[in-house]
């Protein structure tokens, strides 16, 4: 694939394989290794973590289904596709939220992106304290507060913006196929690591023993939230990368493989930090900081925990680049194919936007930290709107859309699945996705 603007002469993931990789690769990032830790340890541990694997296997499956199957059956990005398959006003407004959540997303994504690059430096050139237990927080304070954040969010957008000026496979396709594996032997290790640790009982009960006693709406949002954001859905993501999938490409097959394994690397990601949270004595409650601020203390309990850091942030790096080539190219897709702009221009573009963005959100950890809308700074602002609102308003039309507007979607893209299947993914689309994100919604400010 030379990733080329025009439709005509749009390419294809080489293999089945790849298509698999390059969605894993969207989906796994800081969202599961940096999100999910904070989320769940904000919002009480278990009661999260089941309702965010029912929200990834009841809603986030049926709308990746229907996301590729949009994508595919167009092969056009979410303006396009909508606009295809007749969306009309309805297609516009999820294309407005798809783009501008993409953008949205990749500002404050920058700047935790650009944590990692620091902290890869600083375990890299020896700067993180491993020995000190109590350091972890100062440290992060030290190494991420003043204009510092904003010197590497700056230097993780262009690293973004340089491959996509290499087009679309031969940056993403090789990237993924070989550092997907590797990053998850590494949480494997880190997790058979967390056995040891005095703190592991504590740790996986605060993780996995849920107490309904705090299943409050908030919970019930940012879990849902968080199944959406994870797993890239509702702004056309997917359906922009499915639009590159092969006819051979079984949808359904690639829904639940990148489904499953998303949501097993979140879960390794808990069972790293949280064991690791109660040996220290740390709070599982930090929020965005906590696994920035836990991880240098997983290190030191290893032997070379200096490798193993610089390793681990090299990786961590490289996964979150896989996922911020992916929501830069909803906008690029779009730049090129709706404003014909030409690719360079139009990564230039949503690069430009998302720099003015990522700028304020990385100086609302310093400078700008006295900035807040509804209490929340910049920086928690953009998460919280794109993840707990946007993205499932986003989901909710794509359901919509397909459940209800679309006659058959298996004339639209014959290939799709086989009939159980479709009838299943269907009522989860027509009833089940719409009513539980709904309802979600409106309980969460307070309507229901
Ligand atoms: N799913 C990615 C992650 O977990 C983040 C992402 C969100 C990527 C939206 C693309 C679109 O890190």
């Amino acid at each position: 694939m030379t990733g080329q603007p025009k439709i005509k002469e749009r390419a294809v993931f080489a293999t089945k394989f790849a298509a698999v990789a390059t969605t894993v690769g969207s989906a796994v990032g800081l969202g599961n290794i940096w999100r999910f830790p904070y989320e769940a340890g904000v919002h009480g541990g278990g009661a999260f973590m089941i309702c965010y694997v029912v929200f990834v296997f009841l809603i986030g499956i049926p709308v990746l289904w229907a996301e590729f199957m949009m994508g595919r059956s167009t092969r056009s990005n979410i303006f396009g596709a909508y606009d295809k398959l007749r969306g009309g006003w309805l297609g516009r407004v999820a294309g407005i939220i798809g783009i501008l959540s993409s953008l949205l997303i990749l500002s404050f994504y920058s700047v935790v992106a650009g944590w990692t690059i620091e902290y890869l430096f600083s375990s890299l050139l020896g700067w993180l304290n491993f020995t000190d237990i109590g350091a972890g927080h100062d440290q992060f304070v030290e190494l991420t507060s003043g204009w510092r954040p904003v010197l590497w969010t700056v230097i993780f957008l262009f690293c973004n913006t340089f491959i996509l000026f290499r087009g679309v496979t031969k940056g993403i396709e090789r990237a993924s196929n070989i550092l997907m594996p590797l990053l998850f032997l590494l949480l494997i290790l880190f997790c058979c690591n967390a056995f040891t640790m005095p703190g592991f009982g504590e740790g996986i009960r605060y993780l996995f023993k849920p107490d309904f006693g705090q299943l409050t709406p908030s919970v019930l949002l940012s879990a849902m939230g968080q199944a959406f954001f994870s797993l890239s859905l509702g702004l056309g993501c997917m359906m922009t990368y499915a639009s590159y999938f092969s006819e051979r490409t079984g949808l359904m097959r690639t829904a639940v493989t990148t489904a499953f394994l998303d949501s097993l690397v979140a879960v390794l990601a808990g069972v790293i930090i949280f064991p690791a949270v109660f040996s220290f004595g740390l709070s599982p409650e930090a929020g965005p900081t906590l696994v920035f601020e836990v991880l240098p203390h997983v290190f030191s309990q290893l032997p070379g925990g200096q490798c193993w850091s610089t390793l681990f942030f090299l990786l961590l790096f490289l996964a979150s680049l896989t996922s911020t080539v992916s929501m830069s190219e909803i906008s690029i897709a779009y730049f090129c194919e709706e404003q014909h702009m030409g690719r360079r221009r139009a990564t230039l573009v949503s690069s430009a936007i998302a720099l003015v963005g990522g700028l304020l959100c990385a100086l609302s950890f310093g400078p700008l930290s006295d900035l807040t809308i509804a209490g929340m700074t910049i920086f928690e602002l953009f998460d919280y709107f794109t993840s707990n609102i946007a993205l499932p308003v986003g989901g909710m039309i794509v359901s919509i859309f397909v459940g209800w507007m679309l006659n058959r979607p298996a004339s639209v893209d014959r290939l799709a699945v086989k009939s159980f299947h479709m009838s299943l993914m269907m009522t989860c689309l027509r009833w089940v996705c719409p009513g539980a994100i709904l309802l979600i919604l409106l309980n969460s400010i307070g309507l229901l």
